[in-house]
């Protein structure tokens, strides 16, 4: 109920159930009290259909009647115990988010103990230790697929983690960090520094790089311009940086596509992937088994 700025709603809508039920209550113990003789005529109410086909008004049976009025009262004893009278909490204080918190922390004392044995181990050497990786794959299943794909081969965007070309490093200890931190690439937009010819002459030096087919002459005219501005992050020879996670140019794998229209886009729009961190969200020992399995992948 954050929304509501004033409590006057709230008392607006426990007043106004309270009140349904309580007239409720009396109209159909008014009504619905009346039983049905045996052997007396039922009244009809004067409808009449196909000659002979008539409407009567009989009492309602008396179980149904029955279960009317101790729904009243379930509803009445409900609305007691737990949230639904405007933001009244009810007696017993449930509330969904304590009931999932509950539920994590039991499952927490239940699992902690399976991730939490393999902490102790080495990175490399539980890389090669089949149960981890087994739990490793299922962790990976529930909380990176979204991302890097179910096969962990990434996306456009998404980096492959099944190749031995990193951003930022395939070190155990640095796809942990990765993980644990998060990572964010920042490639500048150069659209507003570069002019649209400036930024096709040094796609072609970058094609070259990889030794993708480019226009020899437009792309030794990049060249000046690479060194003036990418090779801070990209590196000399476009090797990349891990550090910056700038991506090796001089490869043939791209995390945003090779083709001339892609490497245009990147340059001009600059590029920035978010890798999130899960330290605080699935703990350091989910993410040491993680770090084992993604090493794993490709080694
Ligand atoms: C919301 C999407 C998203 C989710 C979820 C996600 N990742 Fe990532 N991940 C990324 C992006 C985007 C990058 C690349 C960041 C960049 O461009 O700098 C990345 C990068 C990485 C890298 C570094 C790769 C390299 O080449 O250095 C690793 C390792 C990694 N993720 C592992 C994981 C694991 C393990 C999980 C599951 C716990 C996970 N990621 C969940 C989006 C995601
Ligand atoms: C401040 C550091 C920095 C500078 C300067 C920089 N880049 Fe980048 N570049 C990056 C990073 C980081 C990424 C990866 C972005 C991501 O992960 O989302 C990237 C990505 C790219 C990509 C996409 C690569 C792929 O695999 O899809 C291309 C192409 C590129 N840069 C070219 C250039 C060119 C050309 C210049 C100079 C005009 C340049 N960069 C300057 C940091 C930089």
């Amino acid at each position: 109920m954050a929304d509501f700025t004033s409590s006057i709603w709230s008392w607006y809508i426990g007043i106004v159930t309270i009140v349904s039920i309580v007239v409720l209550f009396i109209f159909t113990i008014k009504v619905g009290a009346k039983k049905m003789v045996p052997g007396e005529q039922a009244e009809s109410v004067g409808h009449v259909w196909d000659e002979d086909l008539y409407e009567l008004n009989n009492p309602a049976p008396r179980w149904w009647y029955n279960m009317f009025i101790i729904s009243m009262f379930w509803g009445l004893i409900y609305l007691f115990l737990y949230p639904g009278l405007g933001s009244f909490a009810g007696y017993l204080g449930w509330s969904q988010l304590g009931q999932y918190e509950q539920e994590v922390k039991a499952a927490n004392e239940k699992y902690g103990p399976i991730y939490e044995k393999f902490l102790i181990e080495d990175l490399k050497s539980l890389a090669g230790n089949e149960e981890a990786l087994l739990v490793g794959s299922r962790l990976f299943s529930t909380y990176c697929t979204t991302c890097h794909g179910s096969d962990a081969r990434g996306a456009r965007g998404f980096p492959n983690l099944r190749d031995k070309d990193w951003l930022y490093g395939g070190e155990p200890d640095t796809i942990k960090l990765t993980i644990m931190q998060g990572r964010q690439g920042a490639m500048p937009p150069w659209g507003a520094i570069i002019d649209d010819k400036g930024i096709q002459n040094v796609a072609e030096y970058v094609k070259t790089l990889s030794g993708l087919s480019a226009d020899p002459s437009l792309a030794a005219a990049g060249q000046k311009t690479f060194s003036q501005f990418c090779v801070a992050c990209h590196g000399a020879e476009g090797k990349g940086s891990p550090q910056m996670g700038a991506p090796n140019l001089s490869d043939d794998t791209w995390l945003y596509g090779g083709s001339n229209k892609r490497i245009v886009e990147s340059i001009t729009n600059g590029r920035a992937g978010i890798m999130p961190p899960h330290r605080d969200f699935l703990g350091e020992a989910k993410v040491h088994i993680l770090a084992a399995y993604v090493y794993s992948l490709s080694n």
